[in-house]
């Protein structure tokens, strides 16, 4: 047998052994992770809002949470600097100056709740409690006029809310969302 052919013969050898055995080669690093630690990384909220925790606020609530944690970057009435504007622009979309904000560019109401969720305050992400996440995503839904101050956000009713740019997206894969 040439060296080559031993080699290819080798080769088949392993791996017919491999899938006999069902073993699947790793580079043997790390360790599985467990349900538990993962469950604070597993955080993504749809559009259709599966997933969204227990817990409620309104924007009456949600106010003192944007004063105290959001204010400084955002300005008091979310208006921006020095960070994002996250009121205002609705009906600028389509103009030589568009203003992206939560109220004029988001499609769904329940990417505010994961993104503040998981980022927001950025100096300290993931220390706002469910009823502060809907409460203050609440504010900046009021803010924006898209809901009224005393409608309570909730897993239920959040998704429901519809977002003024809402129609200008779609979704390519909607099948993957199940
Ligand atoms: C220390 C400053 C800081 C604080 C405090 C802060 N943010 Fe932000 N925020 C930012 C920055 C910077 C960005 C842009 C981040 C990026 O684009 O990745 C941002 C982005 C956002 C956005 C997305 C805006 C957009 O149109 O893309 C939202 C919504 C938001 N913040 C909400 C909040 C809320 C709610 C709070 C309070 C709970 C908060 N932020 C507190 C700095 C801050």
């Amino acid at each position: 047998m040439s060296t080559l052919k031993l080699a290819a013969a080798l080769i088949l050898a392993a791996t017919a052994a491999t899938a006999a055995s069902g073993a699947v080669e790793t580079p043997m690093l790390g360790k599985p992770i467990s349900l538990a630690d993962l469950a604070p990384w597993d955080l993504s909220i749809g559009p259709d809002g599966v997933g969204l925790p227990a817990g409620k606020g309104s924007a009456r609530e949600g106010k003192q949470v944007f004063i105290d944690k959001c204010a400084a970057c955002h300005g008091l009435e979310g208006q921006g600097q020095p960070a994002d504007r996250l009121v205002g622009g609705q009906g600028t979309l389509t103009s030589d100056a568009p203003v992206k904000t939560v109220g004029s560019y988001w499609p769904y109401p329940t990417t505010l709740f994961d993104f503040v969720r998981r980022a927001m305050p950025l100096n300290e992400p993931q220390t706002l409690t469910s009823d502060e996440t809907y409460a203050v995503s609440a504010f900046i839904l009021a803010a924006n006029g898209i809901i009224k101050p005393g409608d309570v956000m909730n897993a239920k009713t959040l998704p429901k809310v519809k977002m003024p740019n809402q129609g200008n997206f779609f979704i390519v894969y909607p099948g993957n969302l199940k």
